[in-house]
């Protein structure tokens, strides 16, 4: 097992318990990409062709930036991942030099969906930055997803505006316009 990107100890043991038998959750690791976790993140939106050269690279960016990303999977009992999620932390200048959770990249595989994987993600991410002292945790989501999210304790405030740099648009964005 390699180092995990951040210390399991900010993950509450009172989450572990509510996961089915044989079920962890867990901070990601740079083994996890044999693991399942870019299919995980495909049913979210179009993730790519990526190696496992340049997945390396960019876990090792994330893990010198360790105190700003937390990324979790869900294993289940037979090691593999099956749900994931981040959480970005900004840290700002206003409300006395405050930090801001930004939750993004929730997904749970299409056949372990309907088992509460989701909502002890939000829960585990939530009481990230909560260890962390952020102040609040921001999310975008569709519409769809809505009910989710309010189920997870989350309620609507505002809009999102996106302006996308590669020439296509919202409307064009596949899945959850990521
Ligand atoms: N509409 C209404 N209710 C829902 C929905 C939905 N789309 N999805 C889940 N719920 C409800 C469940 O019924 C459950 O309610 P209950 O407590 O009354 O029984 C509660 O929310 C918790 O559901 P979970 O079982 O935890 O949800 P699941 O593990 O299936 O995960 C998720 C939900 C992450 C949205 C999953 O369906 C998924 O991966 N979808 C595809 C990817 C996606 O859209 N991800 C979210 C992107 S937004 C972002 O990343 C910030």
């Amino acid at each position: 097992m390699t180092a995990p990107l951040f210390s399991p100890s900010l993950i509450p043991v009172s989450i572990q318990s509510q996961l089915p038998s044989g079920y962890k959750v867990r901070p990601l690791e740079r083994t996890d990409y044999g693991l399942g976790f870019l299919d995980v993140l495909r049913v979210l939106t179009t993730v790519g062709d990526i190696s496992e050269e340049a997945w390396t690279e960019r876990y090792d960016w994330m893990a010198e930036h360790s105190s700003e990303y937390f990324i979790v999977c869900v294993e289940d009992d037979s090691g593999k991942v099956v749900g994931v999620g981040s959480l970005v932390v900004e840290r700002k200048f206003l409300r006395n030099l405050a930090a801001c959770g930004h939750i993004e990249d929730i997904a749970v595989a299409s056949e372990q969906q309907g088992k509460k994987l989701g909502l002890l993600i939000i829960q585990t991410l939530d009481a990230i930055a909560q260890a962390v002292g952020c102040y609040k945790a921001i999310l975008d989501c569709s519409e769809k997803n809505r009910p989710f999210y309010e189920k997870c304790g989350y309620k609507l405030a505002g809009i999102q505006m996106a302006r996308y740099y590669d020439g296509s648009t919202p409307k064009d964005a596949p899945k959850e316009s990521t």
